[in-house]
């Protein structure tokens, strides 16, 4: 087990709600079945995209009640972005869209190189104009950090306004990897975990997100 790099949590957000613990630990649960997995990973993500989207900017709008005039803040959600990385970020959308509708989707799919063991990009699919756009990256898991680490760096080349980073579960491991590549990207997490195994797995985590997501085990 290594430490998290202490200077590394300033941008580690914690989300301890009651709510978001208890849905995560009836999804931990080994018998948790497919459908209820998946309909937790979507409550919880709706969640958790409040603690995300707390500052995000407002602007002041006239509207008419029925009784006055009056000015209200609205969300412009059509500069926001949701870059799923593929597989498992894709059960975390549904959950995130509910909450701002007019967000775009952005996708991105990367493979492990069997010989380097580096994420190789397959996929990248993104809205137009990037640069006037705020992105939140999701994935269920950040474990050994190598692919949200690759899919910041691809997506750093457009220029985004800002970048943040979503998952359910990370480890040590994942949090220190993503601050060395990336510190000025903050992390939302569900639960820092204890460790990695040597398979690259989160312990004592929930298993694979994608397989539980899909129901492929
Ligand atoms: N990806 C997963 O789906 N689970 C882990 O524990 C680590 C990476």
């Amino acid at each position: 087990m290594i430490p998290i790099d202490p200077s590394a949590m300033p941008q580690v957000h914690l989300v301890s709600h009651p709510l978001v613990q208890h849905k995560l630990t009836l999804m931990r649960k080994k018998d948790a079945s497919t459908n209820s997995f998946r309909r937790l990973l979507g409550e919880l993500s709706s969640l958790m995209a409040y603690e995300v989207f707390r500052d995000m900017a407002t602007q002041d709008v006239v509207i008419e009640t029925p009784l006055e005039t009056m000015t209200a803040q609205m969300i412009d959600g059509k500069k926001l972005v949701f870059v799923s990385i593929l597989r498992a970020g894709n059960g975390i959308l549904d959950g995130v869209l509910s909450v701002v509708p007019g967000a775009r989707v952005g996708h991105i799919g990367l493979y492990r190189d069997p010989k380097t063991l580096q994420p190789v990009e397959y996929y990248f699919k993104m809205p137009k104009n990037m640069e006037e756009r705020d992105v939140v990256v999701v994935d269920p898991m950040l474990a050994t950090g190598n692919s949200a680490v690759a899919a910041v760096t691809r997506l750093k080349q457009l220029n985004p306004k800002s970048i943040k980073f979503l998952c359910l579960l990370t480890c040590p491991e994942g949090i220190n990897a993503m601050h060395r590549a990336h510190p000025d990207v903050p992390i939302f997490t569900a639960a820092i975990d204890r460790e990695l195994n040597d398979h690259g797995y989160i312990l004592p985590g929930l298993g694979d997100a994608g397989d539980r997501i899909f129901g492929t085990q």
